[in-house]
């Protein structure tokens, strides 16, 4: 196997885009063409513009600037890209089950078996496929059934492939420096060939002892478990901050305590309004029917635990809100501080933003909502048309404003969601100022200067503080 002049990645999201730039950065003798059904994306993608690029991650502006048009692309020839590549990566999104067998918790296949049918038909000569996308454990084996099923004789032309798991670990918000510095690359697979081919790419940048290699199911299991193990952590550092708030501890300074433990370590110990993103629930999930479907029914019922925990959490920050505010929130403004699941993503899927508003929205709050990266169009997405409401009296309304001032405008209270860094530098007597009295300040992230909002006059409740 000759090495690799040309990469084709199936899926321009927040996975695929990112990924693909970092390594058309580093690999500059690699063609790198990521594809998308989605022509909107796509031309987003090669805007001149690097400001309207459609993911928001620091830094990635600049790699995007650096590559694009010298050996990145961006297009939607599907079939013509992967004709062309010696590399196929599958970043499609794998999203929850709605409906059918296993709703609510499987995956849903679909667009990776559309994707390796598309491959099937379209490569040419040898390649390896590599599956970005979080799967469940053994899809590597259906990818391959697809592929070999069509293997052979694609126009006249005899074809192979070899499958390889390659789970992304990035985060989203420091997707470029996980990307340029990675703790581990993972490369599953059997064919000693195209694991080498693919560690090579890595090698351009990432140390060969950070380059880790197994089979294909221990590296897809790999990623569900790293996940678990993430969102559990958060999870269990929620339950004891509700366990601080009715006891007068400190949560943060229980964090610090145990997170001197080496074994323990402080990351990940941070309490909140619970973790969103578009992988924890979701890869949770899938852990726990598969473990269901091995009859390990103890094992699904621990997992599941935790993503039932962050549910918890979510409505015990609306619940107390509302009860803070007088047991009602019907017709009162609330300013609500962040929308995307964590601070430096335009992200919103699964953000515990959402949740909380549409509790508040159906106790009849007017939510004033304010996020420097989440558009209009997309809070709409989440949470209903701000000027279509039901047309029950009853129910709240929402409209994004553009700073927290705004947001702060005739409100009753301020609800910080998520931890954008400009929520910990607001200037509180003007914020105050402009509030309805009693005021108040809910810090779900432990974000905001505190002192100073109760020195302006609010009342303060902060995640985890008794
Ligand atoms: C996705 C998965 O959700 C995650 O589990 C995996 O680890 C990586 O891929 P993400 O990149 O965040 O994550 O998803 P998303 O931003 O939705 O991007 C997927 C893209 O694939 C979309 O732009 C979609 O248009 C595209 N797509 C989907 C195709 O091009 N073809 C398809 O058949 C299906
Ligand atoms: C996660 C994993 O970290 C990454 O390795 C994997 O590839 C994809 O899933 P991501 O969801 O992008 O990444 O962000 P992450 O930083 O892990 O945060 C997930 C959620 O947990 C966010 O809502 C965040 O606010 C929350 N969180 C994180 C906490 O509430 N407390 C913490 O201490 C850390």
């Amino acid at each position: 196997m000759g090495s690799i002049r040309h990469i084709c990645c199936i899926g321009a999201g927040y996975v695929g885009g990112p990924t693909m730039a970092v390594i058309a950065d580093r690999c500059p003798e690699v063609q790198v063409t990521v594809v998308d059904l989605n022509a909107e994306r796509i031309a987003a993608w090669n805007d001149p513009d690097l400001a309207q690029l459609p993911v928001y991650e620091p830094g990635l502006d600049a790699v995007v600037g650096r590559a694009r048009g010298r050996n990145l692309h961006f297009s939607t020839a599907v079939e013509q890209t992967i004709a062309a590549s010696d590399v196929v990566f599958i970043s499609v999104n794998t999203p929850t089950k709605t409906k059918g067998l296993g709703a609510g918790q499987a995956s849903d296949l679909k667009w990776v078996e559309a994707s390796a049918r598309t491959v099937a038909k379209a490569a040419r000569g040898h390649t390896i496929v590599v599956e970005k996308s979080t799967l469940p454990v053994r899809t590597a084996a259906v990818i391959q059934q697809i592929l070999e099923s069509a293997g052979g004789a694609a126009g006249g032309e005899q074809t192979s492939f070899s499958v390889l798991s390659n789970p992304e670990f990035l985060a989203e918000g420091t997707a470029v420096a996980d990307l340029e510095a990675p703790d581990r690359v993972l490369i599953g697979g059997q064919d000693p060939a195209a694991i080498e081919a693919l560690a090579s790419i890595y090698r351009q940048w990432v140390p060969a002892e950070r380059i880790l290699t197994t089979n294909l199911w221990s590296s897809e299991l790999s990623k569900l478990t790293a996940n678990a193990f993430l969102a559990q952590r958060i999870s269990s550092i929620n339950g004891i901050a509700a366990f601080c708030e009715a006891t007068g501890a400190d949560v943060r300074e229980v964090a610090r305590a145990i997170g001197a433990d080496s074994r323990i370590g402080p990351k990940f110990l941070q309490a909140g309004p619970g973790f969103g993103g578009s992988c924890f629930q979701k890869d949770i999930l899938n852990l726990v029917y598969l473990c269901r479907h091995y009859g390990l029914e103890e094992v699904a019922a621990y997992w599941e635990q935790v993503v039932t925990l962050n549910h918890w959490q979510q409505q015990r920050i609306a619940r107390l809100v509302i009860t803070k505010l007088f047991g009602t929130v019907s017709g009162k403004r609330i300013g609500v501080l962040g929308f995307a699941f964590k601070a430096d993503t335009n992200d919103t899927r699964e953000s515990p933003a959402i949740r909380i508003c549409r509790d508040l929205l159906e106790e009849g709050a007017i939510l004033q909502i304010v996020d420097p990266k989440v558009s209009e169009r997309q809070m709409a997405q989440d949470l209903g048309q701000a000027s279509a409401p039901t047309g029950r009296p009853s129910d709240g309304s929402w409209h994004q404003v553009p700073d927290i001032l705004q947001a702060a405008a005739g409100a009753d209270a301020l609800l910080l969601l998520t931890e954008w860094q400009q929520f910990a530098q607001i200037d509180w007597p003007a914020v105050a100022a402009v509030m309805r009295r009693p005021a108040w300040l809910f810090d779900a992230r432990a974000k905001a200067d505190a002192s100073a909002a109760r020195a302006a006059g609010l009342q303060v409740w902060t995640v985890g503080e008794g």
